[in-house]
Formats: structure tokens, C-alpha cells, sequence
């Protein structure tokens, strides 16, 4: 039963469709930790309810409008009167372009007027869109690495909707004015939530606000989700609340949908307990990063191959396989093992470690009951049809009522929005089977039928954690 079909297994949430909110990083701005934390922890929840059988809007609301894109086009044209023609790489390196047009406009008044004054001619929207495609360009590279899958809509998006969205929160006397600005007042909060900016723009809280119009009216989504870092915590629960003054949601209280929620997390440490940053550059680049995860864990596996003599059965092929999926997969899981609201220090040497809490430790766990697998005569196939699974020993009656848990902790980790939940039950779920592994013989025992089934099926159920944690499964190690 556990073994045959993974729908049967699957819980049973009380929504349909979510739209999930996440990575959305700024076009022309660096890609930072923090995005990469949005990504993985985002994916993860997306894989969580989609395996739920609920339909998941994977949303990456990219901060593609604002006034930095009058100097960012001021300065293009400035800088390429050929733009036009331009590939995407030209530019260079976008970031750097940023730096270099901010500083621009800090200094010279007569290039900032040109900046504010941006926009309308047909020429500044195709030049527009270029940096965004650039950008995206970039973004997608990581997103391809990751193995993480997204729609964009960004802000850019939803400004058609604010207009009529403000008119109905005005029409219902939520909106007043306040030092030339146009505010929502907000029960428990000193400064109101600004939907019209003095100048008259808009900005972040009405294009999210727009957005939410449009993901409960248009998209009919029942919960929508949002994975920021947790310094974001008060504009969402500030505009959350001018949601539900204007009753497009219920009171929280009630426990009903559509409901909104804020997945805050914590920030990324460096050794040194401050912000994390590489060497050379203050930016981490996401890219390098799994790079470096991914070579670290090849030649570890080279070296331990090489001392066992076993370097022959491998191909090339396999190796790199193999090493990106630890590596990657261990950047993933330190990154989602704890608490999401608690910061977390990034070290190689403590994700790439194989023992402890760690993803290279559980693929070798994984790994070994596969090798145990191969090593009987019997075919797990067949017995997956006509065998028995008997718990006769406490210890793999512990195993076998933590596997048919599963649903059960998915469940809670679909409510919770918690990704560590699941990676909590994988981990116990290794050391149960160790302890089994360790007390009941399998291949050569009277019970091996009963036994190897065990083994599959804790195979089966890890490799299903592993899919929803994003991280591919090595079969042997
Ligand atoms: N672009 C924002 C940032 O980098 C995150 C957007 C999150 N989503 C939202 N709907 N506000 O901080």
C-alpha cells in the first residue's frame, strides 16, 4: 500500500488553488542571499502543495517598476547611444551598471531632473524593457540551476489595477490624506500604510495591494503566500489589515479562506556572525556559490573514492551527477533544516559534512539502503506485488508506523508553512532505519522478504521528502 501509488499517500488540504509569492528579486539590483533563502524555501512549500494535489500560481513579483528606472534608462542612453542594438551581455554586469547610474544621480542635479522627468515616449519603454530582460536573463540562470520553476508578474504588472483599486477603498472612507500623501490609518500601527506618494506615485504598498485585488478577484486564489525575510514583516501585516478594514478577507480569527500569510525568514550568516558576503565582492553571486558547493563535493568524492579503490566503476558522467546533486542539495538543505524565523550561518564545511543534520549524510543513508537492496537476491519488484510486510521486532515497528506518517507531516508542514518539518521527519527517519539496520539482519535472514520490503519502502519515502526539499537523490555514494 505505502509502496504503490504516491497520490494515495498524499493529504488533503481545504484549499484548492494558492498563489505563492516568492524569490522576486529587482530588476538592475543584486540577487541577494536573501533571495536565494525566497527561492528555496518557496519551491520547497510550492512542491509541498502541489504533491497535495493543490494548484500552486508560483509567482515571482519582480521589482521591475519605480523611479530607479528613470535613472537606469537616463544613464543607458547616456552611456550607449547604440542600445538599441545591443545583446544582453553588452552592458556587462547590470549591477555594476546600477552602482554606476546611482552615482550619477547623487551628483550631477541636472542628470537627476533628467531622471525624474523619465518616461511616456515610446523609446523609454523599449529601453525599459531591455534592462528588465537583461535582468531576467540573469535571474533565470539561477532559477535553471535550482531546478526551481516560476511565472513572472511583476510589480510592473498590476499598476493598470491601482487606479480602481484605490477609487474602492476611497469610495469605502478608508483612505484620508495626510501631509500631501494618501494614507490608510492602521489600528495598532503609528505610521499610516502610504498608497499614494507625495509626488503622486505610487509604490510598494498599492502595488501590493493591486496584486491582492487581483490574486482574490481574478485568480481566485484561496491563500496567498508571501516569502520575504522578516524585516518585511510589518508592510505585510500592514497591509493585510487594510484588507480585511476593506473585507476582502475575514477576520484571521475566524479561521476561514482566503487567507494571507507572510513566510518570514531570518538572515544569512558569515563566519564572522555578520551579513554574509564573499571575499572579492560585497554581493554573493548565487551561481558562484552552488559552484563552489558542487566542486567542494566532487573532489571529496574523488578523494574517498580514490582511497577505496573504487574509482573505476564510476564514469565521468556519474560523477558530476553526483556532485552537483550533493552539492546543490546541500546548500538547499541548511538552508531549509531550521526554524525559517532563526538567521543561519552559511559554512561549507558544516553543510558538505556527512554527519549530522546534513543532506550529504542523508544521501548516503539513502544510498546504503539502495546498495542493501542490490546486494539481496531477491527482486523488490516482485515482492512489492505478492510479499507481506510483517513488523515482528520493536525496532522496525518503530520504522514502519514512522513511515505511514508522511502524510500526516506534510499536512503539518502545508499548514505551518513550515519546510523544516519535513526536513525533521526525514532526518528521524534515517536514524530509525540505522537503528533497525543495525538490530535486524536483512539479506541472509528467514524475515529478508518482509525486511527488504522495509528497505524499499524507506527508500521510497525519502526519495519523496527529497523531491519536495528539491534536492535529487544519488543511488549510490
Ligand atoms: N522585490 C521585493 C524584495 O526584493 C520582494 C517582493 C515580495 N513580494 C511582494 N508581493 N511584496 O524585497
Amino acid at each position: 500500500m505505502l509502496v504503490n501509488g504516491i497520490k494515495t499517500w498524499a493529504p488533503i488540504l481545504p484549499v484548492k488553488r494558492v498563489v505563492l509569492d516568492f524569490s522576486s528579486p529587482n530588476i538592475a539590483k543584486e540577487m541577494h542571499v536573501g533571495h536565494l533563502r525566497s527561492t528555496i524555501i518557496g519551491d520547497t512549500l510550492a512542491r509541498m502543495f502541489e504533491f497535495s494535489n493543490v494548484e500552486v500560481l508560483r509567482r515571482n513579483h519582480v521589482g521591475d517598476w519605480g523611479t530607479q528606472f528613470g535613472m537606469l534608462i537616463e544613464f543607458l542612453f547616456e552611456k550607449f547611444p547604440n542600445w538599441e542594438e545591443l545583446g544582453s551581455q553588452a552592458i556587462g554586469d547590470l549591477q555594476v551598471f546600477y552602482k554606476a547610474s546611482k552615482q550619477r544621480f547623487d551628483e550631477d542635479a541636472e542628470f537627476k531632473d533628467r531622471a525624474q522627468q523619465a518616461g511616456g515616449e515610446e523609446k523609454y519603454r523599449a529601453a525599459w524593457k531591455k534592462i528588465c530582460e537583461i535582468s531576467r536573463n540573469e535571474f533565470d540562470q539561477v532559477y535553471k540551476l535550482l531546478d526551481v520553476q516560476l511565472e513572472e508578474k511583476g510589480e510592473s504588472f498590476y499598476n493598470p489595477y491601482i487606479p480602481q483599486v484605490l477609487e474602492k477603498l476611497s469610495s469605502q472612507g478608508l483612505i484620508e490624506e495626510s501631509e500631501g500623501a494618501r494614507v490608510i490609518f492602521i489600528q495598532g500601527h503609528q505610521i499610516p500604510l502610504i498608497v499614494v506618494k507625495r509626488d503622486g506615485g505610487f509604490n510598494y504598498a498599492s502595488t501590493d495591494l493591486a496584486a491582492l485585488w487581483y490574486r482574490l478577484n481574478v485568480e481566485k486564489a484561496e491563500w496567498i503566500i508571501y516569502v520575504t525575510d522578516v524585516g518585511q514583516q510589518q508592510h505585510f501585516d500592514m497591509f493585510f489589515k487594510a484588507a480585511r478594514m476593506a473585507g476582502w478577507l475575514p477576520d484571521p480569527k475566524e479561521k476561514k479562506f482566503p487567507k494571507t500569510s507572510h513566510v518570514g525568514f531570518g538572515l544569512v550568516l558569515g563566519a564572522d556572525g555578520k551579513r554574509f558576503r564573499t571575499r572579492s565582492t560585497e554581493v554573493v553571486r548565487l551561481g558562484d556559490l552552488l559552484d563552489e558547493a558542487k566542486s567542494r563535493s566532487k573532489s571529496e568524492l574523488l578523494q574517498r573514492l580514490t582511497e577505496n579503490g573504487k574509482i573505476v566503476d564510476w564514469t565521468d558522467e556519474e560523477l558530476e551527477q553526483t556532485s552537483k546533486a550533493v552539492g546543490y542539495g546541500a546548500v538547499k538543505y541548511a538552508d531549509l533544516k531550521n526554524n525559517r524565523l532563526t538567521n543561519y550561518t552559511f559554512s561549507f564545511d558544516q553543510m558538505l559534512s556527512d554527519k549530522g543534520n546534513t543532506a550529504v549524510y542523508l544521501q548516503y543513508a539513502h544510498a546504503r539502503i539502495c546498495s542493501i537492496i542490490r546486494k539481496s537476491n531477491m527482486d523488490v519488484e516482485e515482492l512489492k506485488v505478492s510479499g507481506n510486510i510483517s513488523l515482528a521486532h520493536p525496532d522496525e515497528r518503530v520504522l514502519g508506523l514512522y513511515l505511514i506518517r508522511y502524510a500526516e507531516i506534510v499536512e503539518e508542514a502545508c499548514t505551518n508553512l513550515l519546510p523544516s518539518v519535513l526536513c525533521e521527519y526525514l532526518y528521524n527517519l534515517s536514524e530509525m532505519f540505522t537503528r533497525f539496520y543495525t538490530n535486524c539482519q536483512v539479506v541472509g535472514s528467514p524475515e529478508e522478504p518482509s525486511r527488504l520490503l522495509l528497505c524499499e519502502a524507506t527508500a521510497v519515502v525519502m526519495r519523496q521528502c527529497f523531491q519536495l526539499l528539491g534536492i535529487t537523490p544519488v543511488y549510490k555514494l
